[in-house]
């Protein structure tokens, strides 16, 4: 993709995608005065439009110069007068402009699919400046974060300039954008009414392997907060609701409220695994008899100092995995001097030495000051024999029963994975049934969002009473 291309986010919709769009609005009753494409592009949402709502004044705007021509064009030649600028969707005077519009106003589109750390990567500046003309609140510090999607933005600015009017939004956007506007909504108390969300194979459309799908809402009137979830455009069904429950959004309202018995506080609560950030030298693998490290060279240091260790790749759901990895601890506990290495294990001292280049190169500012080749994520509950565990990135989670090995030492999880603690196997296939059940599937499918990065997180997790299932807790805090 060329630098200009990244920058704008630019994917082109199909019009084929955007007429099937149109007409499917115009079939839900849509019959705006006004159609605006606030980031047009080569204009297929205009066209589209055009088509759908003959009656309707257009309005797009585009900072690409070369692609508004290419629009103003493709209107020319289909007969629609839509008007097509070239601006700056982030200073554009949007309030001034509505005012003179007749409504109801449709804001349709397809706007950039990029986040602000992208472009700060790329040293490019198209995202919204600190200061605009309607003195939107919050955007200094909305900008300065850095996974912030310049479309949550637009999104957001259209909900807030379409409050109390006879405004809808229909655009194609990542799922998680959607949630982010309807956290906003929720948040800051706007008026936003009918959500509805529509996945589309975004593969397919736009070559992009991301979540996302047709969002739309209405800004007139206040109401709860909930967005129908939709397979696709013409889904009549909804999949799910995500909804407000307990103050929060939550992915499928109704399993949130089949999942009210296990809702509580997990006590003790679920940990996270190790950070060590160094795999290659860290990590180490049987080759034959010895152990080999990511370097591909042959390690020879104290058993005392190797654990089994697990990653998320390893809990499928599938109980006692088979270990593949071995991870070299250079200490108990968290904090410990680890110098103490060199004369509890001088081999695995003389090891980590040999490769302290890469070990202090560790970029997390958590290891700055700290002992050398420290790891995180240690406690008592590290060494717990038994657990039961579940990672952080899977999309379908899954809880896996983890055992110690033939030498009966514990196995340790990665950091991207969680996990409860127990002395013996009894209590810990007890718990593990618990959190197969019905009721805990359903907590997590109201809490999971499957297109957030992290999708099982501590906070989840920590919401489930073992105890309400009858089924006690972990043994190891
Ligand atoms: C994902 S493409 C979609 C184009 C069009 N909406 C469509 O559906 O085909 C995003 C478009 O936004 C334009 N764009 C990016 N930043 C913009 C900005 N700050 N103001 C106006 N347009 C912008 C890009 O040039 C690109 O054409």
């Amino acid at each position: 993709m060329s630098t200009a291309k990244a920058a704008y986010g630019d994917f082109q919709t199909p019009l084929a995608l955007a007429r099937r769009v149109c007409a499917w609005l115009a079939r839900r009753g849509h019959a705006p005065a006004t159609v605006v494409e606030p980031t047009c592009g080569e204009g297929a949402f205009l066209l589209a439009a055009a088509e759908a709502f003959p009656r309707a004044r257009g309005f797009g705007l585009e900072i690409d110069a070369g692609r508004a021509t290419t629009a103003r064009e493709r209107l020319r030649r289909a007969g629609s007068a839509a008007e097509v600028r070239v601006g700056d969707a982030f200073t554009e005077p949007w309030a001034e402009r509505l005012a003179g519009w007749e409504p109801p106003v449709l804001v349709l589109g397809n706007p950039p699919w990029v986040t602000n750390a992208a472009l700060t990567v790329l040293g490019i500046d198209n995202r919204p400046a600190r200061t605009n003309d309607d003195g939107l609140p919050g955007l200094a510090a909305l900008t300065g974060k850095s996974n912030f999607d310049v479309s949550t933005w637009m999104l957001r600015r259209w909900l807030e300039l379409g409050q109390g009017r006879e405004l809808a939004v229909a655009m194609l956007v990542k799922t998680a954008v959607a949630r982010r506007v309807l956290e906003h909504a929720h948040r800051r108390e706007l008026a936003l009414h009918d959500a509805s969300l529509h996945r589309i194979d975004a593969r397919a459309s736009f070559g992009a392997a991301v979540d996302a799908g047709l969002f739309c809402f209405g800004t007139r009137r206040a109401a709860a907060i909930a967005c129908s979830v939709h397979a696709e455009l013409d889904a009549e069904r909804a999949e799910g609701e995500i909804a407000v429950r307990g103050g929060t959004l939550v992915a499928d309202a109704a399993a949130y409220d089949r999942a009210r018995p296990v809702l509580g506080v997990a006590d003790p609560p679920w940990r996270s695994g190790i950070k060590h950030d160094c795999a290659r030298v860290m990590e180490l693998r049987r080759d034959g008899e010895g152990l080999v490290n990511g370097l591909g060279e042959r390690v020879e240091v104290e058993d005392a100092v190797i654990f089994p260790l697990l990653k998320t790749s390893d809990l499928r759901g599938h109980d006692l995995p088979r270990v593949r990895r071995w991870l070299l601890l250079p200490q108990r506990r968290l904090g410990e001097d680890t110098s103490r290495l060199a004369e509890r294990a001088p081999r695995a001292w003389r090891y980590l030495c040999g490769h302290a280049e890469a070990l202090d190169a560790r970029r997390s500012t958590i290891y700055r000051d700290r002992p050398r080749f420290c790891v995180f994520g240690l406690g008592e509950y590290s060494f717990a024999p038994w657990k039961v565990a579940i990672s952080g990135l899977a999309k379908q989670p899954a809880f896996t029963l983890v055992g110690p090995d033939a030498q009966g030492r514990p196995t340790l999880l990665d950091d991207t994975c969680y996990s409860i603690g127990f002395d013996d196997e009894a209590r810990a296939r007890v718990a593990l049934a618990g959190l197969r059940s019905e009721p805990v599937r359903a907590l997590l499918r109201a809490l999971v969002f499957r297109d957030a990065k992290r999708p099982v997180t501590k906070e989840v997790l920590d919401r489930i009473d073992l105890g309400a299932l009858g089924r006690g807790g972990a043994t190891r805090g």
